[in-house]
């Protein structure tokens, strides 16, 4: 199966991009950087990190693909897949809406699989449609009052409902200590055992938690009844965690093949550990990201989405990009598009605005559905016959050819990410692409990618404001 294949010839231009040959000065620090990330992770397995460093050290993600699949192939229902496998299919049996509870890194992947993943419309398709599997819907990722009283409105307010109508929770956070979260697991789950009406009692079995191996969540779950939380693996930060039990429960509650998601995952970390610097995409995708940046002050990652599907995909990895690389007053500044919609309200600013800017063009090679002609009309008054058969693929190819020479007329650079098709397999890719490029990126400007203490400060102060009260 196909990788993802990075092209970034339209970052060589003379004046505001970058060189081959900068490029290639660059290599052996590229290459010193990827072995870096590859000793962490033996660094990390070893457990003898030394006290004070690289702290904190979050590698597990690296290998996390894997380790995953290898415990599945040997040991199948007993193994950590298998366990999610056989309680995501209990519990979606049991009900029609699952509610995923979760803030940054605890919700943004599962939100990304599920708009590239899943049918556009899954939620107002029928059961049957949706292959057996639930709605899935996402909250306790803010404090919006109104968003979290429509949804319990539309669960019945926390009266009993019908059997065929029952809902479920997963609740996840990893440091299990998170207020947007913990308000939303304590009103959603109050909500939960009231529409249960006689059998109240059994609304643990309605909660699949996911979180840390202690914490407050994991404690309260165990208060609760709930089976045994799944964790989030120790030295995997939240917003690397997508592959670990945080994306694939609600992916495998989608329907989602999980494991070709893994797979995808691991064929682009072999391509990242074996290819040579020169063939290697993410060691390229860094290069010419660190070298626009250190010559050019090309400081804003626009990553164009060029498919409606990718937007949460996007919107996952101006997390990514923004607390592992946000720090000691550097990292760049990341901005998820999605084109065409956003040629217009962007592209005057794009186009003409201050050349501090990059584009990252996320190109889907393959569409889900046969492609969609315009179509013949008698009416013709719009002038659309003589293009009758383009279809709209025909017109997004254009699109992409007509913005990315746009740019290069007036020397904007572009780079293009080709994604094969919007599935598991390529999500996997991507997901790990990213995640291994932000890693090697960091180690290249000596900071840790890892952690993200400036979060902290607004949690302290609205703690202390609540509390004031
Ligand atoms: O990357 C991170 O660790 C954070 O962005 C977290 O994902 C986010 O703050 C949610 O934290 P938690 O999962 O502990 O509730």
């Amino acid at each position: 199966m196909s990788l993802i294949h990075f092209d970034y010839s339209n970052a060589l231009i003379p004046q505001y991009g970058i060189t081959q040959e900068g490029l290639a000065r660059l290599e052996d620090r590229l290459s010193a950087s990827r072995q870096e990330v590859l000793d962490d992770v033996q660094l990390f397995h070893s457990g003898s990190t030394p006290a004070e460093y690289k702290q904190p050290l979050d590698a597990g993600f690296t290998d996390l693909p894997q380790r995953l699949l290898k415990e599945y192939r040997a040991a199948q229902k007993d193994s950590e897949l298998g366990q999610i496998l056989s309680r995501t299919k209990e519990l979606a049996d049991k009900v029609d809406r699952v509610v995923v509870l979760g803030i940054g890194g605890s919700y943004m992947g599962a939100k990304a699989l599920m708009e590239s993943c899943c049918q556009p419309f899954f939620n107002e398709r029928s059961r049957g449609e949706r292959g057996g599997y639930p709605r899935i819907y996402f909250e306790g990722n803010n404090v919006d009052n109104d968003a979290s009283a429509g949804l319990l409105d539309l669960l019945g307010n926390g009266n009993p409902v019908a059997k065929e109508e029952r809902w479920g929770l997963v609740v996840i956070s990893k440091s299990g200590g998170t207020l947007e979260t913990a308000a939303a697991f304590r009103q959603f789950f109050r909500a939960l055992k009231g529409s249960l009406g006689e059998d109240a009692e059994q609304v643990a079995d309605y909660v699949i938690p996911i979180t840390g191996q202690t914490g407050k969540l994991f404690d309260l779950a165990a208060a609760l009844g709930c089976d045994r939380p799944f964790s989030v693996p120790d030295g995997v930060g939240g917003r690397f965690s997508i592959l670990s039990a945080v994306g694939l429960v609600p992916a495998a509650l989608m329907g989602l093949d999980v494991v070709k998601l893994l797979e995808g995952a691991v064929a682009m970390t072999d391509h990242f550990a074996k290819a040579e610097p020169k063939d290697n995409s993410i060691l390229h995708y860094v290069g010419v990201m660190y070298l626009l940046e250190q010559w050019r002050g090309v400081h804003t990652r626009v990553l164009s989405m060029w498919s409606k599907a990718l937007e949460s995909a996007g919107l996952w990895y101006d997390q990514l990009l923004a607390e592992s690389l946000g720090k000691d007053l550097r990292g760049a500044l990341p901005l998820t598009v999605v084109n065409t919609r956003d040629l217009h309200s962007r592209a005057q600013q794009h186009q003409e605005g201050r050349r501090d800017k990059v584009y990252a063009n996320v190109i889907v090679g393959q569409w889900r559905y046969a492609p969609v002609p315009i179509g013949n009309s008698e009416h013709n008054q719009d002038q659309l016959n003589e293009l009758a058969d383009k279809t709209l693929p025909d017109i997004m190819s254009a699109a992409i050819a007509g913005t990315n020479q746009a740019y290069l007329e007036d020397q904007r650079p572009t780079v293009d990410l080709h994604l094969p098709k919007v599935d598991e397999y390529t999500l996997g890719q991507f997901f790990q692409f990213m995640m291994l490029a932000t890693v090697v990126e960091g180690r290249l400007l000596a900071m840790n990618p890892y952690g993200q203490p400036g979060v902290e400060a607004y949690k302290k102060n609205m703690n202390r404001i609540l509390r004031e009260k």
